[in-house]
């Protein structure tokens, strides 16, 4: 079983990929022999959707603009199950948008021309942390989750505030609801959805 954190901050040593990290070790813990990756969307050229129709109207899940997208996508689709991690910008980084933009893209398409299989990552687990400087997250949740439910996604929730995720304001070690430790039980939910 292999678990994909996508951090989506432009900083590499953020709070995005630190709360990215800590669901990541709740997973191991959890889950014996489960492995897990992450893809920092600060290496990545992704550019946004043209809006062309060329390719994605006519073959499920391929695009025509050609850089890193195809890649991450394809981690992606290799992964069982997927963290997303966003920092609060406004709402959220514009790689990442142009990340989820493309596959929103490819998802309507595979739906509307009705085509047989499955979208890509139906109902693949996956689990949200968002990073702020002590602001609300709930835009980036809400986000992310419309973003779930385009793609068919299975978002992983949590019973405490937000609900939606995990979300670390500031110092993560100063935040006295502890994203770290939330982070880490949120990272054993996501591995029980694995094996569910
Ligand atoms: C463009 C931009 C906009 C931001 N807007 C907000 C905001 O509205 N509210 C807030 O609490 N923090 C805001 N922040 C702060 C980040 O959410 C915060 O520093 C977060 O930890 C960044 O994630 P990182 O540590 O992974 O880089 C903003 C940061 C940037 C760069």
């Amino acid at each position: 079983m292999k678990v994909l954190g996508v951090v989506g901050s432009m900083r590499k040593e953020g709070n995005t990929g630190k709360l990215v990290q800590a669901v990541l070790e709740g997973a191991k813990d959890a889950a014996a022999g489960l492995r897990t990756q992450l893809l920092h969307l600060a290496s990545l050229e992704i550019g946004p959707c043209q809006g062309c129709y060329e390719v994605c109207s006519k073959t499920p899940y391929k695009c025509v603009v050609k850089d890193d997208f195809q890649s991450a996508l394809a981690r992606m689709e290799d992964a069982d199950g997927i963290v997303i991690g966003s920092p609060l910008y406004f709402p959220i980084p514009s790689r990442l948008v142009a990340l989820c933009e493309r596959l929103v893209c490819l998802a309507y398409f595979h739906g509307q021309r009705g085509h047989k299989g499955a979208h890509l990552l139906e109902d693949k687990p996956c689990a949200f942390v968002v990073a702020t400087g002590g602001g609300e997250a709930g835009n980036v949740f809400r986000y992310l989750f419309e973003f779930a439910m385009a793609t068919r996604m299975n978002p992983v929730t949590v019973k405490h505030y937000p609900y939606y995720g995990v979300v670390g304001r500031g110092e993560l070690e100063k935040d006295e609801d502890r994203p770290l430790e939330a982070a880490r039980e949120l990272g054993r939910l996501l591995a029980d959805a694995l094996e569910e």
